[in-house]
């Protein structure tokens, strides 16, 4: 049984760099986010997913932990998170933390250790090839930067060596292991060590960074990751049963069979998630962003089965086991503004908070952010763009930091009319409004809620029309210039509508661009 909150949460996405900092050192942190919950609140957020804040040497922005137990110094300290989740749990708000499973930092104390030619209690926490001159069966691989006479698979950057759950299928059995091997457990059991330390000072659960990397040639079905969830998850499930946990692994019936309570519908080229809002070309340094062809886009003529040949079966297949989440975006992905214009964005959220799983806001994106091309950062590359200072006000640094503009972590947007909280804050009509007005709704209906049914009710080929139910509600989209009709099956009511939906008899007539939430009369 999942945590009972998970029901009706709605995540909020920070990024600690970014978000606000609070002591003018230029940089975001823990303290900033305590000071800034009031406005996570006032969203109709209840909980948070911070990405990893903890001590590394920042060669991917945190996701190369170099100690799990200890917030690093730029956040502030374990004491400063401990308030956060106190503060947070008074205001109703539960707080996820970045669990990074799949590998270390190379300047993590296990690593170091791992590295050494003599053997010790780490020689089997990584992936160690047989000689220094052995090439990774397929894997990357760092050679020549050790004592130790192997060499090591990377999981992401050079800087990131993989953890060692084992092996599925093995290949080299001078250095590829099972995964119930002693030092393959071993890595397991210090996992579910670094959870308990958090969960015992109060987080809310974790979402875990890469979650379906663990255990090599573990083949598509990834059956062997999977056992070793079932085991990690299970055990913290069954330890802290309010503890929830997202995966990064964007294939539900593998995630949430494995013991996950979530699992992310992330933005992978071409897959059903990007053809709905993101179907462009990765922008190129210094040149225009090309006009984005998702469905969203007013003038594309995709219809919405470029979403639902991705998305139906595998929602089908997993519905039962968990909550399979959309996401406004997150650190790696491209900003959907200035892709998609702000009129295409309001269908494309009201949209998105409409349907099954937990939504997941990543800060910013409720004022229209804009994703911009600046040159990288920790590791960010073309993410970097996707991870500039929060916009509060339009005071010095648009409110984010005190600092000299020159020592800020990222630039903010210089543009006059870049968005801000204040200003949205105080028109009735911004974009901030309407944001908040989609999760108010969701919270007033029952049948909007993550675990309500969810079916598709018209999909025609071709059209641009694309019509749901949840559960007795009916919600229909019309991105396009065309006005569309949609026959209905009973006497409904309009309770929510964007641009000009109207019924007439049995018919709903979608103006251009209009989005629409039906009530039946009867029920
Ligand atoms: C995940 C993170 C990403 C990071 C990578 C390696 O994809 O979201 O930011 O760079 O894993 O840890
Ligand atoms: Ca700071």
């Amino acid at each position: 049984m999942a945590a009972s909150w998970l029901k009706n949460a709605v995540f909020y996405e920070i990024y600690p760099q970014t978000f606000y900092d609070s002591n003018g050192d230029g940089i975001g942190d823990i303290q900033g986010i305590i000071e800034k919950l009031d406005y996570v609140k006032s969203l109709g957020c209840n909980a948070l997913w911070l990405n990893p804040c903890f001590d590394s040497p920042f060669r991917d922005a945190g996701y190369d932990v170099r100690d799990y137990k200890k917030v690093a110094e730029r956040y502030g300290t374990n004491e400063d998170l401990e308030e956060l989740f106190k503060v947070a749990h008074e205001k109703g708000i539960y707080v996820l933390l970045d669990l990074v499973p799949g590998h270390t930092s190379e300047e993590h104390e296990w690593f170091r250790e791992s590295a050494k030619e003599e053997e010790n209690e780490y020689s089997g926490r990584y992936i160690w090839t047989d000689t220094a001159f052995s090439r990774g069966d397929g894997m990357p691989f760092i050679g020549g930067e050790a004592p130790r006479g192997g060499t090591y698979i990377i999981n992401f950057f050079k800087s990131q060596p993989a953890l060692n759950y084992g092996y599925r299928e093995i290949h080299e059995p001078a250095w590829q292991m099972p995964i119930d091997a002693p030092d393959a457990l071993a890595t397991r059991e210090a996992m579910k060590d670094i959870m308990r330390f958090w969960l015992d000072k109060g987080c809310d659960g974790f979402r875990v960074d890469m979650a379906d990397s663990l255990v090599k040639n573990d083949g598509e079905d990834k059956l062997a990751t999977m056992e070793v969830w079932k085991d990690i998850a299970g055990t913290i499930h069954e330890e802290y049963p309010n503890a929830a946990l997202v995966s990064e692994w964007n294939k539900p019936m593998q995630s949430l069979s494995a013991g996950f309570d979530m699992d992310f519908y992330l933005d992978w080229r071409g897959n059903g998630y990007s053809v709905l809002l993101r179907d462009y070309d990765i922008p190129k340094f210094g040149k225009p962003f090309e006009k984005n062809n998702s469905y969203f886009s007013v003038d594309s003529e995709r219809d919405i089965h470029g979403f639902l040949r991705d998305y139906l079966h595998q929602y089908e297949g997993s519905k039962d086991k968990g909550l399979w989440c959309l996401i406004t975006g997150n650190h790696d992905t491209v900003r959907v503004a200035p892709m998609l214009d702000e009129a295409e964005r309001r269908l494309a959220f009201a949209f998105l908070l409409t349907m099954p799983g937990a939504p997941f806001i990543y800060y910013g994106d409720e004022i229209g952010m804009r994703y911009r091309w600046i040159p990288t950062k920790e590791g960010g590359y073309q993410r970097t763009g996707s991870r500039t200072p929060m916009q509060w006000n339009h005071s010095d640094n648009l409110g984010f930091s005190a600092a000299a503009a020159e020592q800020l972590y990222l630039p903010v947007d210089p543009a006059d009319d870049a968005p801000t909280v204040e200003e949205q804050e105080a028109d009735p009509n911004s974009f901030l409004n309407h944001v908040k007005g989609l999760i108010q709704l969701r919270g007033a209906y029952k049948d909007l809620g993550n675990y309500s049914p969810f079916s598709v009710y018209s999909a025609e080929y071709g059209s641009r029309l694309f019509a749901y139910k949840r559960g007795e509600l009916l919600v229909a989209v019309n991105p396009g210039r065309q006005l569309m009709e949609l026959g209905l099956d009973t006497k409904y009511e309009i309770v929510y509508a964007i641009g000009e939906p109207v019924i007439y008899n049995r018919t709903l007539i979608m103006s251009a661009q209009s989005f629409a939430v039906l009530k039946p009369v009867e029920w």
